[in-house]
């Protein structure tokens, strides 16, 4: 598996390091909140475990389960909602944990999906950006790290449901899934 991986991004080091910076903000920025964390499955499990454990606040966590990706590379710019919240957000405060942030096209429906359900504010975190690929107008608030053009797995990121158990970022070699 280490193998397919062409270059190492980000350490778990690296990566416990900004969950604890960005959690200490977090804790400032939600204190009596109440935030509602939500985490975008499958790719966001490891970061929002890091993350919610440097929230030294009241905070209540839920999972939601979205798919813009089917098993390739590029996003649709439709998303399918394979498992809801289990509680009501209407009047809460929303942070989204995402693991990465491509076109934007999956934040953008679900911000959207939050303001028609009434939340009071909905803000994003995400463990890395990819701004130049961005067509939607979405800024997270809370950017673990800026990430270039590549496609990148390891620490919950996927390829074809594979690589999410290595315990760091890297870049993927393109003959991995240019042969596939
Ligand atoms: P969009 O384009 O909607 O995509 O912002 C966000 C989702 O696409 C997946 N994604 C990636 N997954 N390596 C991955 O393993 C990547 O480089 C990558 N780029 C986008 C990811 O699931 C994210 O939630
Ligand atoms: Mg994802």
């Amino acid at each position: 598996m280490n193998n397919d991986i062409k270059e190492v991004l980000y350490s778990k080091e690296d990566i416990k390091n900004i969950a604890v910076k960005i959690g200490s903000q977090l804790t400032k920025d939600y204190e009596g909140k109440n935030p509602l964390v939500i985490c975008v499955l499958k790719g966001a499990f490891l970061f929002m475990a890091d993350i919610v454990r440097e929230i030294k606040t009241y905070a209540e966590i839920d999972f939601m389960d979205v798919s813009s990706y089917g098993d390739g590379t590029e996003s649709t710019g439709e998303i399918k909602i394979i498992k809801d919240l289990d509680v009501p957000v209407e009047g809460r405060n929303i942070l989204i944990i995402e693991d990465i942030i491509d076109t934007g096209r999956t934040l953008s429906c679900l911000v959207d999906l939050f303001q028609h359900r009434k939340v009071a504010s909905v803000k994003i975190c995400t463990l890395l950006d990819k701004p130049e690929r961005r067509v939607k107008g979405v800024r997270p608030d809370y950017i673990g790290f800026r990430v270039p053009n590549e496609f990148v797995v390891g620490y919950g990121l996927d390829y074809k449901g594979f690589y999410r158990n290595l315990p760091y970022v890297g870049v993927l070699k393109p003959e991995v899934y240019e042969n596939n």
